[in-house]
């Protein structure tokens, strides 16, 4: 029965040590009042329950933070990933779902496996639903070769999700219910609106990116700091899509500084940090490591989730690998396997598992002895786009009577305001008369340098500012 509507299930449906056992908990709204809650009619497994308890246990803010959906989730070691493994090795072994020849190699056609020079094994099995074990262990090492300061053990082991999108899903299933807010700055990647908004009800919150030219750490603050102390979600993503913007060494510890505040003041925070262009940073004085490292031990308040990937770091766009990877002060091995455990429960229900064949290319590429002189070269070529743009706004004066550029300094864009013309009507005009395609958006016309010749950008700006000033005119 259905009584007054209660609060959102919080701690309190799930008290400390529950689950321990066998016990089987279940929320009993009807339907009428999980839609009032905005959520489904959700049975906890015990599983699920024994993962909150170990949370509970040592970061009780981790917990807090779970959505109910991120609150249900579980791996099923025990279920049929759990028991072919147990058989793994057995004479017979009739337990998993792929077919072998006689002889117990992948029944592969040969059309498919000669396209590759990886054994039949590493490009059609399936990949266990956490991801690679040696590339989850490789992805870490790397991580903290990247990024000094963060510890061995400092952070779980990262989770292969199917890229990056994937992993911002799989972040927005565990830790927003429908109604939370998303603090953001306000020029972001418009695809986190499907993600979050369209996908888990989140309601997208975003503040001013920028004020007087400088990141507005004050905007995030307030934010933060905006109603009674609970649950804050933020979403940071640098170098940013669309804008090319990192932030200063200044004002990274600013940023810091002011979670650290929020959290002091009693705020549980996760920070959902999209490092989907990480290491594309192309001036002096810009911070280059990951945020996730000062947040990954600023407060057992703040829990960091860094979602990042091959995609972009590693040129492999359609290869489809990422990691999402936690960090949070206080935090133990049992924690992170905890949430480790939810992270590939949710994959599991959702892809299953990610490509076994992107995967093994990756790791091939990551032991190869050329891997990070051919990445460094790739690196150079965009720096040199970079410093082309740079060089042809410094070159132009006369371009700021028809817009104003944003600031930037890393990535793969940078995006230019119209003073008097209209974004979309300028993008129309560049695909129509100047054999020119860019995007509009917010009011904005991104340009990716990423994907533009060199040779191409004195016409790509040329063009900008010709439609600019056509339509200013008219
Ligand atoms: C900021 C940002 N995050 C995430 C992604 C998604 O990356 P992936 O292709 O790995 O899903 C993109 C892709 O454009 C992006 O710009």
């Amino acid at each position: 029965m259905c009584g007054p509507l209660p609060a959102r299930p919080s701690l309190g449906h799930i008290p400390p040590g529950a689950g321990r056992g066998t016990r089987l908990r279940t929320f009993t709204c009807t339907a009428a009042r999980a839609v009032a809650m905005g959520e489904t009619k959700m049975s906890l497994s015990p599983l699920a329950a024994e993962l909150n308890a170990r949370l509970d246990g040592e970061c009780p803010a981790a917990l807090r933070l779970l959505s109910a959906r991120g609150r249900a989730a579980y791996f099923p070691h025990k279920g049929i990933l759990g028991q072919s493994a147990e058989a793994r090795g057995k004479r017979i072994n009739a337990t998993i779902g792929v077919a072998l020849e006689e002889d117990g190699r992948p029944l592969v056609l040969d059309c498919v496996a000669e396209q590759v020079e990886l054994a039949p094994g590493e490009q059609v099995l399936y990949a266990p639903s956490f991801g690679k074990p040696a590339l989850r262990q490789r992805w870490g090492s790397m991580i903290r070769a990247k990024n000094p300061g963060l510890a061995d053990g400092g952070h779980s082991v990262p989770v292969v999700t199917c890229a990056l999108t994937h992993g911002l899903s799989i972040a927005g299933e565990l830790f927003l219910d429908p109604g939370d807010r998303l603090i953001l700055p306000d020029l972001y990647w418009g695809n986190y609106r499907l993600i979050f908004q369209a996908a888990f009800g989140a309601v997208l919150d975003p503040f001013p990116t920028f004020v007087d030219g400088r990141f507005n750490v004050a905007g995030l603050a307030a934010k933060l700091m905006d109603g009674t102390p609970g649950k804050r979600v933020i979403l940071l993503n640098f170098p940013n899509n669309p804008t090319g913007y990192s932030p200063t060494e200044g004002e990274a510890i600013e940023i810091v500084r002011a979670i650290g505040k929020a959290a002091a003041a009693g705020h549980d925070i996760v920070v959902l940090i999209d490092d989907a262009y990480f290491g594309l940073v192309f001036e002096a004085g810009i911070h280059e490591t990951s945020l996730f490292v000062p947040l990954s031990t600023l407060s057992p308040r703040v829990l960091a989730v860094k979602i990042d990937g091959a995609t972009k770091e590693d040129y492999v766009w359609g290869f489809r690998v990422g990691f999402l990877t936690y960090g949070m002060a206080g935090a133990t091995r049992d924690t992170y396997s905890a949430l480790e455990d939810k992270t590939a429960g949710a994959i599991r229900g959702n892809i299953s598992n990610a490509p076994n064949l992107a995967q093994s290319l990756l790791l091939a590429a990551y032991d190869h002895p050329d891997y990070a002189a051919q990445k460094a070269e790739k690196h150079a070529t965009l720096r040199r786009r970079y410093e082309k743009v740079v060089a042809v706004l410094a070159a132009h004066p006369e371009y700021a009577e028809s817009f104003t550029p944003l600031p930037f300094n890393s990535g793969y864009f940078m995006c230019v305001r119209p003073v008097s013309a209209d974004a979309e009507a300028v993008r129309q005009l560049l695909l129509a008369e100047y054999d020119t395609g860019v995007i509009a958006t917010d009011g904005l016309i991104r340009l990716a340098f990423s994907s533009t010749p060199l040779a191409e950008l004195d016409d790509l700006f040329a063009n900008v500012d010709a439609a600019c000033r056509r339509l200013a005119r008219s």
